[in-house]
């Protein structure tokens, strides 16, 4: 929304909303903002709604969904919402026995280690994830012009939580089976590709104005790697969506050497983290692509004067590029000071006011 009158171009629709045009790399009335992880711990509300109820519980339930995706833009101003949600969604709709540990994050009760295994990863069917229909329909009835960004993990960050079982520092598990049985993996990497697909035009279909494809460990990866074993399988998960003609986010972290790659995927905006500074970041991914980025999450630990130098080196870094959205380089870690989130967006919306 434009309740605080930023910008002299009042946007009436979704489609001219700042975020989606500067996705197609239109000129904007100011930079647009959102946060990876917006929703979520850092928020007293956010914790307050989530009391007793577990995370893939939450997920289901399209009305505390669509109260937790609007707090952040009630409270921030930001330029898109994210839909509530999880990359492992998809994987619990399937029946795979996997929840969400605190403090922790997706673990699975059997690892997908063998040619058997696959047969556990049926595909995902609409039916399999109404309440996420419902619930994209909920929210963005509220978000009138304020786009609404749905998500889903791309191939190879969900292979890794199957194959290790959960987080892990060195993905050796994902590895052993990517480099020692590379036919296994492309099936597998295969049918996660059509269950991403499927999760992410449910998504769509149902409302949702952008995607964005989360690859958040794919770093772990040599680029001539990832071009033979994880870009196949996100190139088709990325085509699947393009006849819905909504922009595609492509995202990972430690991506540097890969930036060229995650474009050439299939993407319409590459996520940028905190490691690349933007300008070097448009020289990798090359022309006709925005790019998404990329405050250091922990810098909002600093005090506000610095908060405003670091987000306006981004912003100086960005300033030539025809496509901008601010965001930070990874997700909003959970201690932060939601009022530090509040500033930076008042700052980046004042600084970058035409
Ligand atoms: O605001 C938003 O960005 C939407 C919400 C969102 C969640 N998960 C909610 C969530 C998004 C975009 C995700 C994606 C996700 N989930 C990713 C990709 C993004 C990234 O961070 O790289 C990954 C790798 C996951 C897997 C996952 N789920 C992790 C690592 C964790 C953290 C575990 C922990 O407790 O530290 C989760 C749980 C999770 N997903 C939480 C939230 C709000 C915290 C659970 C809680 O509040 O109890």
């Amino acid at each position: 929304g434009h309740s605080t009158g930023h910008g002299r171009l009042l946007c009436v629709t979704v489609t001219d909303s700042p975020f989606l045009r500067a996705c197609r790399r239109e000129p904007v009335p100011h930079t647009p903002v959102w946060f990876m992880r917006q929703a979520g711990r850092s928020l007293p509300e956010y914790r307050k709604a989530r009391q007793g109820i577990a995370m893939l519980d939450s997920c289901t339930r399209p009305e505390l969904v669509t109260e937790i995706t609007l707090q952040p833009v009630r409270r921030h101003n930001v330029d898109a919402a994210v839909y509530f949600s999880d990359i492992v969604v998809p994987l619990k709709a399937i029946g795979l026995d996997l929840d969400i540990k605190p403090g922790v994050g997706p673990v699975v009760a059997e690892p997908i280690r063998g040619r058997a295994d696959l047969e556990r990863l049926r595909p995902l069917e609409p039916d399999d994830i109404g309440y996420i229909t419902e619930a994209v329909r909920m929210v963005t009835a509220e978000l009138g012009e304020t786009p609404l960004i749905g998500f889903a993990g791309a191939p190879f960050t969900l292979a890794s939580y199957l194959v290790e079982g959960g987080p892990s520092r060195n993905h050796e598990h994902t590895k052993a089976l990517m480099y020692g049985d590379p036919g296994l993996w492309a099936d597998l990497l295969d049918r996660l590709a059509d269950i991403t697909a499927t999760f992410l035009s449910v998504q769509i279909e149902a409302g949702a104005s952008a995607v964005q494809l989360f690859d958040s460990w794919v770093g772990a990866l040599a680029p001539a790697d990832y071009r033979r074993a994880v870009l196949p399988a996100s190139s088709k998960v990325l085509a699947s969506v393009a006849h819905h003609g909504v922009p595609r986010i492509h995202f990972g972290v430690g991506t540097g050497e890969l930036l060229g790659l995650l474009g050439e995927a299939g993407a319409d905006v590459v996520g940028v983290d905190w490691r690349v500074p933007l300008d070097e970041a448009a020289r990798r991914v090359g022309p006709g692509m925005a790019l998404q980025g990329n405050l250091d999450p922990a810098v909002l630990f600093a005090p506000p004067q610095v908060v405003e130098e670091e987000a306006g080196r981004v912003l100086d870094a960005a300033a030539d590029l025809p496509g901008h959205i601010f965001n930070l380089g990874h997700g909003v870690l959970p201690d932060t000071d939601p009022d530090a989130l509040t500033r930076l967006v008042a700052y980046v919306h004042e600084r970058t006011a035409r």
